[in-house]
C-alpha cells in the first residue's frame, strides 16, 4: 500500500532506515499487558485468546499504551502462538504455567499432519485487527506487526509449552535433523505468509521475535535456525517495510542474526549498546534497557536510560526499547517517565 509522506517521516520509521530523526523514537516490547490497569480491566471479562480473536478488543488494547505512554509506535495486540492453531495444534493459556500445547509435535508423522495455513482466511481476525488499528490510529504513530521466528515457535510446539533447557527441541534437532528441517520449513512458510498478510493489511513495520534463540550455540544457530529466519526476511523484503530481528541472550549470535536479515537488530541488556552495534554496523539497533530497571527508583532508572542513550551517542538508527518485554508489576509511571526522558534528552531540532 502507498505510504503517505507524513508517515514516512515518523521517527520510528526513519530510525529503522538509519535516517536522522529530531528525537530518538521509543516503544516497548509487551507495552500492552497486565502491568496496565486498562488492560486488566478488559482481561476481567475476556481471556487472552478472546481478545486476540476479536478485532475490536485487540485494537482497543493495542491503543492503550499509545494513549497512556506517548510511545512512538504501536504494536499489534496478538501472540506469537496464534498461527499454531490453524496448523492443527491446541493452544491454551493457563494461569502461572503460560502457554500449553496438548498435542506437541515430535515425530515425522506429527510434522506431516500439520495443516496448510492461509493467513487471509485462517488468521483473518488478526488481519482485521491490523486494519482497525490503522484506521483508529489515523496516522498518529506507525503500527508494528509481528510473528515469532521459526526456532522460537518450534520450541513451544515441540516442548508443549515454555521450557528451561529446550530438551525436546534439541533432542529433535540433534537426533532427527530431517524431521527438524521439515518442521522448520513448514513454519517459515506459514510465518512468512502471516507477516505478508499483516503488511498487506497495513502493518508499517514487522518484528520477528526469536526470543529463546540465545539457547543455541552459534554453529547450531547457523545449521538449524538461520536458513529459516533468512527465508522469511527474504520473502518479505520486496514488500518494503522495515523489519526488526529480535532475540534474547544473543551477544554471541548477533553477526549471524545480521546475516539472517532484518533492518533493525534487537539488543538485549547483557551487551553494552555500542558493543552490540559494533557487531552489526550496517543496521539500525533497538534496545536495550534491562526490563527490571523499570522497577528501580527514578534516579537510578534515569541514570540507566542516560547510559543507553550515551552509548547510542546520537547516531542515526537507534530505536530506544527494553532488552526484552515489560514484566507484570512494572510501575506504569516509570514507563511513562522513560518515554519522556528519552524524548527530552534527545530532542535535537529538526533533522
Ligand atoms: O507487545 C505487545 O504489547 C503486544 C502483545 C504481545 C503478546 N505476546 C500478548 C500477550 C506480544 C508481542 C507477544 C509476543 C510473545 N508471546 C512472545 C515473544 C515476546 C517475548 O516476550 O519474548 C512470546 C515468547 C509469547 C508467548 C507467550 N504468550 C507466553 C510465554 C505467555 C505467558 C507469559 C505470561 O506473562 O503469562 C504469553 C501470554 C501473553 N501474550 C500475555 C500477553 C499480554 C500475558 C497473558 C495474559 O494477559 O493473560
Amino acid at each position: 500500500m502507498a505510504v503517505s509522506p507524513v508517515m514516512t517521516e515518523a521517527p520510528f520509521l526513519r530510525a529503522a532506515r538509519r535516517q536522522p530523526t529530531d528525537v530518538t523514537p521509543v516503544w516497548f516490547m509487551r507495552q500492552a499487558g497486565r502491568y496496565m490497569a486498562e488492560y486488566r480491566a478488559i482481561r476481567e471479562h475476556h481471556s487472552l485468546l478472546e481478545i486476540c480473536a476479536r478485532p475490536a478488543l485487540a485494537a482497543e488494547v493495542t491503543l492503550q499504551p499509545v494513549e497512556r505512554l506517548g510511545v512512538d509506535a504501536a504494536i499489534l495486540f496478538a501472540d506469537i502462538l496464534l498461527p499454531i492453531v490453524p496448523l492443527g495444534l491446541s493452544l491454551e493459556f493457563t494461569a502461572g504455567e503460560g502457554p500449553v500445547i496438548r498435542n506437541p509435535v515430535r515425530t515425522a508423522r506429527d510434522v506431516a499432519a500439520l495443516r496448510a495455513v492461509d493467513a487471509e482466511t485462517d488468521l483473518g481476525h488478526v488481519l482485521e485487527a491490523v486494519r482497525l488499528v490503522r484506521a483508529e490510529l489515523a496516522g498518529r504513530v506507525p503500527l508494528i506487526g509481528f510473528a515469532g521466528a521459526p526456532f522460537t515457535v518450534a520450541s513451544y510446539i515441540v516442548e508443549g509449552g515454555a521450557s528451561r533447557h529446550f530438551l525436546e527441541t534439541k533432542k529433535l534437532m540433534y537426533g532427527a535433523p530431517d524431521v527438524w528441517h521439515a518442521l522448520m520449513g513448514k513454519l517459515s512458510e506459514v510465518l512468512a505468509g502471516y507477516l505478508a498478510g499483516q503488511i498487506r493489511a497495513g502493518a508499517q513495520a514487522v518484528q520477528l521475535f526469536d526470543s529463546w534463540v540465545g539457547t543455541l550455540a552459534p554453529a547450531d544457530y547457523r545449521a538449524y535456525a538461520l536458513p529459516y529466519t533468512r527465508a522469511i526476511f527474504e520473502r518479505l523484503r520486496p514488500l518494503g517495510v522495515p523489519m526488526i530481528h529480535f532475540g534474547v541472550g544473543t551477544a554471541s549470535l548477533l553477526q549471524l542474526q545480521r546475516e539472517a536479515g532484518g533492518d533493525v537488530i534487537g539488543l538485549d541488556w547483557t551487551i553494552p549498546l555500542d558493543a552490540g552495534w559494533a557487531r552489526v554496523p550496517d543496521r539500525a539497533v533497538q534496545g536495550n534497557l534491562d526490563p527490571v530497571a523499570l522497577f528501580a527508583p527514578p534516579a537510578e532508572l534515569q541514570r540507566r536510560v542516560r547510559e543507553v542513550l550515551a552509548r547510542a551517542a546520537g547516531r542515526a538508527g537507534h530505536i530506544f526499547n527494553l532488552g526484552h518485554g515489560i514484566l507484570p508489576g512494572t510501575p506504569v509511571d516509570h514507563v511513562r517517565a522513560v518515554v519522556d526522558m528519552v524524548h527530552e534528552a534527545t530532542a535535537r531540532g529538526t533533522p
